[in-house]
């Protein structure tokens, strides 16, 4: 019944592929705002012990579990998890979490990668040349206010292009893309990080030197060091960033072949994109902001707008303190680099649904990537409505941020100590053209679950305070908003459920043709 044989067409391919699923908007915009919030350098530290417990071992887990559910027909974790365990009948409806996850993320993060475009092609036609910092913000908050039809013009545009590039398949598309979009990437990273470093007090109309905001972000203060919520954050953000928790690391090395090496290929991607996150991603923004404002004004900036004041709001009329030509070059690098990033990632995120559709129902590739789009686009449609009414903000937060958590808290229970961590360790090895650290074997075991059971513990009284409109909880609880924060949490309830009817008829159908599950 599967339609599906895709393959990776080389191991560049994939490898680039991987580290674009992860490198993406969370990197540039998402990773300085957590830093600036949790204290700069504090935050560095229990990010890096985050990425080393938990997100390292997260890969490994991810990458052996989607080649092992490949092996057996398996494309996307509802029935990669059935796989894993033979007795139990329930995992499959946790695994729907990997289908949930990427529909749900894609359907506002599209939104985000389509004001890139949009921008990239204002920065072209200098649009913002001339304009004061308050009327490039009021441009931003007329766009999202729906002041124009440019929004949704570029909104669908930027669909349809990640629905084409779907509906060609792995190597022919996706492949294709990465190996363009990460070399660009990098490029337009290291020449922004250039400009800010090299920015100098009193040039360019500069008050402080760039790197004056470079050693701020990495100067430790212990003081916060102690702090639960730091941690959540640091341990929020690497799932964020590695995409781990999610579903789409699985489905991508669900199209491995059974004797492919996981071990080396997930150190490559998963520390490129620390690299990208941590060098490049902090070198952009925070210089170059913290170079004209200094920091005061820019944590306030980050407090009031998040990511978005500064990489929209702010740095498109800081750039024209660089003369036009520069400027213009500056700008669309930088939002050429983000929307690269982006469309690499919101891929991925198409990928584990399809792959479901093709396993499950014999869809072809073109009609399961239109039929992603479409929910897409139906899905995604009131964040861009009632952006300013905190749906998107909602999307986000259940989720990006909670379903992650959860997800992999599941997953490694599976693995650890359901599937068992003597034959994960033989997955993980098997074909490995790296030695593992033995170590890794006790952590996944042992430190990375109980790390994850910690971090879920500590999410539950925000969860709470979220569930029950705490207007403490910081991030939304606008009273005048509940009508559409309900809406929004209905949607994705819903979602959530017509995901796991279609699992539960998929696996009455494998019942019914005697196939294994
Ligand atoms: N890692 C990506 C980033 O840093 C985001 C991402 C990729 C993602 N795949 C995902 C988020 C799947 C949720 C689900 O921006
Ligand atoms: N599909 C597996 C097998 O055939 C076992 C299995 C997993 C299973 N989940 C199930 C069997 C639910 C019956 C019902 O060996």
């Amino acid at each position: 019944m599967s339609t599906n044989n895709e393959a990776w067409g080389s191991r560049v391919g994939l490898v680039l592929a991987m580290a674009g699923n992860a490198v993406g908007l969370g990197n540039f915009l998402r990773f300085p705002v957590q830093a600036i919030n949790n204290g700069g350098g504090t935050f560095i530290i229990p990010y890096l012990v985050c990425f080393l417990l938990m997100g390292l071992p997260l890969l490994f887990v991810e990458w052996s579990m989607g080649r092992f559910g490949g092996a057996r027909g398996h494309h996307s974790t509802p029935f990669i998890l059935d796989a894993m365990d033979k007795k139990r009948h329930f995992w499959k409806y946790l695994g729907v979490f990997g289908l949930f996850t990427n529909i749900a993320v894609a359907a506002y993060y599209c939104y985000i990668e389509s004001w890139a475009l949009a921008y990239a092609f204002d920065s072209v036609m200098n649009v913002f040349g001339g304009m004061t910092q308050e009327e490039v913000a009021a441009h931003f908050q007329s766009y999202v206010g729906l002041g124009s039809t440019e929004p949704i013009v570029f909104w669908i545009l930027c669909l349809a292009l990640n629905t084409w590039v779907l509906s060609r398949g792995l190597s022919g598309g996706i492949e294709m893309v990465a190996k363009i979009a990460m070399p660009l990437l990098i490029m337009f990273g290291v020449l922004l990080a250039i400009q800010g470093l090299t920015l100098e007090a009193g040039e360019k109309g500069a008050v402080y030197d760039g790197v004056f905001g470079l050693n701020w972000l990495w100067e430790p203060d212990f003081s916060t060091i102690w702090k639960a919520d730091v941690w959540l954050a640091a341990a929020g953000q690497i799932f964020f960033t590695l995409s781990v928790g999610m579903g789409t690391i699985q489905c991508y090395a669900s199209y491995l072949r059974s004797r492919d090496d996981i071990a080396l290929n997930a150190m490559s991607a998963g520390w490129m994109n620390e690299f990208v996150e941590v060098v490049l991603g902090a070198a952009v923004v925070i210089p170059i902001s913290v170079g004209y404002f200094g920091i005061d004004k820019v944590v306030e900036i980050v407090q009031s707008g998040g990511g978005f004041g500064l990489a929209f709001q702010t740095l498109p009329f800081l750039f024209h303190k660089w003369g036009e030509v520069l400027s213009i070059v500056a700008g669309f690098s930088w939002f050429g680099l983000l929307f690269f990033a982006g469309i690499t990632s919101s891929l991925a995120m198409g990928t584990p649904f399809m792959g479901f559709l093709q396993d499950e129902f014999g869809f072809n590739r073109k009609k399961a990537a239109w039929t992603f789009g479409l929910i897409i686009l139906l899905l995604g449609l009131p964040t861009v409505v009632f952006y300013n009414e905190g749906v998107f903000a909602e999307y986000d937060y259940w989720a990006g941020t909670v379903s992650l958590v959860v997800f992999a808290v599941a997953e490694i229970i599976v693995f650890s100590w359901v599937f068992g961590m003597e034959k994960g360790w033989e997955e993980i090895n098997r074909g490995a053209d790296i030695k593992v650290p033995v170590i890794f074997k006790f952590i996944i075991k042992w430190i990375t679950p109980l790390i994850l059971l910690a971090v879920f513990i500590g999410s539950l009284p925000g969860i709470w305070d979220a569930i029950t409109f705490n207007a403490n909880s910081g991030y939304l609880a606008v009273e005048e908003n509940k009508p559409y924060i309900i809406f929004a949490r209905l949607l994705l309830m819903g979602v959530y459920v017509a995901i796991c009817y279609l699992v539960w008829i998929a696996y009455k159908r494998r019942m019914k043709e005697g196939r294994e599950t």
